[in-house]
């Protein structure tokens, strides 16, 4: 699939390869050398850190940065820590305990490589050093420090039981039963679309957007974040086991609240257009700048994996 840019009419994908490159190459160096010990903590946080996610937060959050007049060099760091939070809930999310996955990013699973506990440690290593980065006074020494505390607060709400992890317990508690569509929209919008926000956000208070530009960004982040799980969701019913390199089906037979499940594939594929529309339309006020959000957000609902 190629999405063009309306005005440099590049394509999303060498936007998103030149700043992935970037982005693990910053991630390695923020992981540290690989003599660290125990070998087996890095070795386990390394193999989910370098398995070939899509980086889309991290993009994100530059891109937002970017539309506003920000640089990449501002949000770099954030960006990579974001990055982090969202692979250790990868990796906790497959274990045994939760979603049982054998397969991620087209290989075994953390646990499955490492075992449960190294799993479940790396995770919890990998959620740290994010906030150790982002903590780090000579890391983000060129954020005054009042937006840097509040980017930082807002990445720990989206993470915590008010976003990520509180989706997660909801996605828990309610496999095997019925839930209804407010309560499944609460659940898309904490365990996926709560990070997704605070990426954009993140970017966009560094990059020095002002209250209504944020605001707008904010609706943005709203709409994709919701539009990512839906995706993510329609994905596990007709995608394919080597492009989305996860195991397809799972959430059928899991018994898992979705979209699909709920209302069905042709009314979860409307919805979700209509949320990257309105996202797009968050936008309207924004130059060429924003033109890698506008092609994310397309990218969302189009993507195969
Ligand atoms: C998968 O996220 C989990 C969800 C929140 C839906 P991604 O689809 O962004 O996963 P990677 O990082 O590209 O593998
Ligand atoms: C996970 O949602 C969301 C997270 C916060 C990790 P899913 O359980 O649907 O994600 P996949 O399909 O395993 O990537
Ligand atoms: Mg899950
Ligand atoms: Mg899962
Ligand atoms: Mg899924």
């Amino acid at each position: 699939m190629i999405i063009k840019s309306l005005k440099n009419n590049i394509p999303l994908s060498q936007y998103i390869d030149k700043y992935k490159a970037i982005i693990e190459e910053n991630l390695l160096r923020l992981l540290g050398p690989s003599e660290i010990t125990p070998v087996t903590l890095y070795q386990s946080m390394h193999y989910s850190l370098f398995a070939g996610g899509k980086r889309i937060r991290s993009i994100l959050c530059i891109a937002s940065a970017e539309a506003v007049g920000g640089a990449i060099g501002d949000v770099i760091h954030i960006a990579s820590a974001i990055e982090m939070i969202h692979t250790y809930s990868l990796i906790h999310d497959d274990l045994p305990s939760m979603d049982n996955d054998d397969l991620r990013r087209g290989k075994p699973t953390n646990h499955k490589v490492f075992g449960e506990a190294t799993a479940i440690l790396a995770g919890d290593a990998l959620l740290t050093l994010a906030f150790t980065t982002l903590s780090d006074i000579s890391v983000l020494s060129n954020i005054p420090p009042e937006k840097a505390l509040h980017v930082i607060n807002e990445i720990a709400l989206s993470s915590g039981h008010y976003g990520m992890v509180g989706g997660q317990q909801i996605d828990m508690e309610s496999q095997g039963k019925r839930i209804d569509i407010s309560s499944l929209e609460q659940m898309h919008m904490k365990k996926t679309g709560a990070l997704i926000r605070a990426s954009v956000r993140s970017g966009g208070i560094v990059g020095g957007a002002a209250p209504p530009r944020l605001l707008a960004l904010t609706e943005y982040g709203e709409n994709i974040g919701h539009a990512f799980q839906i995706a993510d969701d329609i994905l596990d019913v007709e995608g394919s086991i080597e492009d989305v390199g996860k195991t397809i089906g799972k959430d059928i037979a899991q018994n898992k609240n979705t979209y699909p499940a709920m209302i069905g594939l042709d009314e979860s594929k409307a919805l979700e257009k209509s949320l990257i529309d309105r996202a797009i339309e968050a936008l309207n006020d924004f130059d060429e700048s924003a033109d890698p959000l506008r092609m994310i957000a397309k990218y969302i609902v189009e993507r195969k994996r």
